[in-house]
């Protein structure tokens, strides 16, 4: 099948995941209905287009932090990318660098920052988690220090573990026993096997405990590798240490916002983890506006969580958000092809966007604006 779209990438990503993996990209928090929420309020808003605008130039281009991207899309930090393709976080850094964009690496990669900085010319961001290790965020922000990355991204809507059905039932990341039935079905991903299974050992690069680390990290991955004592002091703290642009990632209240904005943050995603943490917390393109408004262009403010069409990434555009952070829209990619697939799913919604600025007669992100939208029945 030649995919058209995310979903179909997301078929591909089923066909050659073992199930286990795919349910862990694909899956959700408890019943997934924020999950559900991220997806269905983004088809829930609707467009009011205008008419007779000259479109015959359509230009996505825009600047985050003093850099220049082809479109306002970042491919967003992804745990255990290189579970689903071995080298998947280079993968990953380097799809992005040839479509004109950017991209986070996860504290909880399988790739060094190192090594996947020297694959590619332009500095990616560093997500940073704060792990139970004293010390060790410290250390990761002198590595990504080290390597020049550009942006500093802490996600804070992870200390308490999340409880994910999906990898209960499989046995994945709590109990670190992989199932008969698991063994059974991976034996039949042949692709998988060569790439994954008999490729280089497993290790996390920036998670304590060194190298061949794999095994001790998921064992714990059920709770206990994050910091749940994380506060506001904590985020000043990191702001002291990191000079370059410092991120607030899994923010969802405008109070939250303006707290960020008054530490120091330079940018801020609207975020609920894809529906990965709180379950029954509201979408993110539902807690936009409020927070772009609040916000009042004081920080960058951006939007990830349920992002599988370039019209979603035209609404929460169009709502505000300087840029849309997608996770599991370039993930399915990857995993069906790895860096190709990654690249495919840019162009995806490169051209999803271009048409739909187009039918909206805008030929510029600049003039992307809240009156396209029908937000007369969308409460915020
Ligand atoms: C499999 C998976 C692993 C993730 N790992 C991380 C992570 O290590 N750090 C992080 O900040 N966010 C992580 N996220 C969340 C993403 O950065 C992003 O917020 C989310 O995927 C956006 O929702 P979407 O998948 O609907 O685009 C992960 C998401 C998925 C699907």
């Amino acid at each position: 099948m030649d995919p058209i779209n995310i979903g179909d990438m997301r078929a591909l990503a089923r066909r050659r995941l073992p199930r286990m993996l795919y349910d862990y990209l694909d899956g959700g928090t408890h019943d997934e209905l924020t999950l559900g929420t991220n997806l269905e309020d983004f088809d829930r808003l609707r467009f009011v287009p205008p008419v007779l605008q000259d479109v015959s130039r359509i230009d996505l281009a825009t600047t985050i932090f003093g850099e220049r991207l082809s479109m306002p899309l970042i491919l967003g930090p992804v745990g255990s990318l290189g579970v689903l393709s071995r080298l998947g976080d280079i993968a990953t850094a380097r799809a992005a660098e040839a479509c004109g964009i950017t991209s986070c690496l996860s504290t909880t990669a399988v790739s060094s920052v190192e090594d996947v900085c020297a694959a590619r010319k332009e500095p990616i961001w560093f997500q940073l988690y704060v792990m139970n290790e004293p010390g060790h965020h410290e250390h990761l922000i002198q590595r990504a220090k080290a390597v020049n990355c550009k942006a500093l991204v802490l996600t804070v809507d992870s200390a308490i573990s999340a409880q994910r059905d999906r990898d209960m039932r499989h046995g994945y990341t709590h109990t670190g026993q992989v199932k008969l039935s698991n063994i059974a079905d991976m034996i039949t991903r042949l692709d998988w096997i060569r790439d994954v299974l008999l490729g280089p050992r497993l290790n996390f690069g920036s998670m304590p405990g060194g190298k061949n680390n794999y095994k001790r990290i998921m064992s714990k991955a059920g709770g206990g590798l994050i910091a749940k004592d994380l506060t506001w002091d904590t985020f000043r703290d990191i702001r002291a240490k990191w000079d370059g642009p410092l991120v607030l990632k899994g923010v969802m209240t405008p109070r939250d916002a303006v707290k960020a904005v008054e530490c120091g943050a330079d940018g801020i995603v609207v975020s609920n983890h894809g529906g990965r943490q709180l379950d029954g917390a509201i979408s993110s393109i539902m807690a936009l506006a409020p927070i772009v408004d609040a916000v009042n262009e004081r920080a960058v403010v951006m939007l990830d969580s349920g992002i599988r069409r370039g019209q979603h990434v035209v609404k929460a555009l169009a709502m505000g958000a300087k840029a849309c952070l997608i996770g599991r829209g370039y993930a399915y990619g990857l995993a069906a092809r790895g860096q190709a697939g990654v690249e495919q799913s840019i162009e995806i919604f490169r051209k999803e966007m271009t048409m739909t600025m187009g039918m909206l007669g805008c030929r510029s992100i600049g003039e992307l604006r809240r009156e396209l939208l029908h937000t007369g029945d969308w409460q915020f």
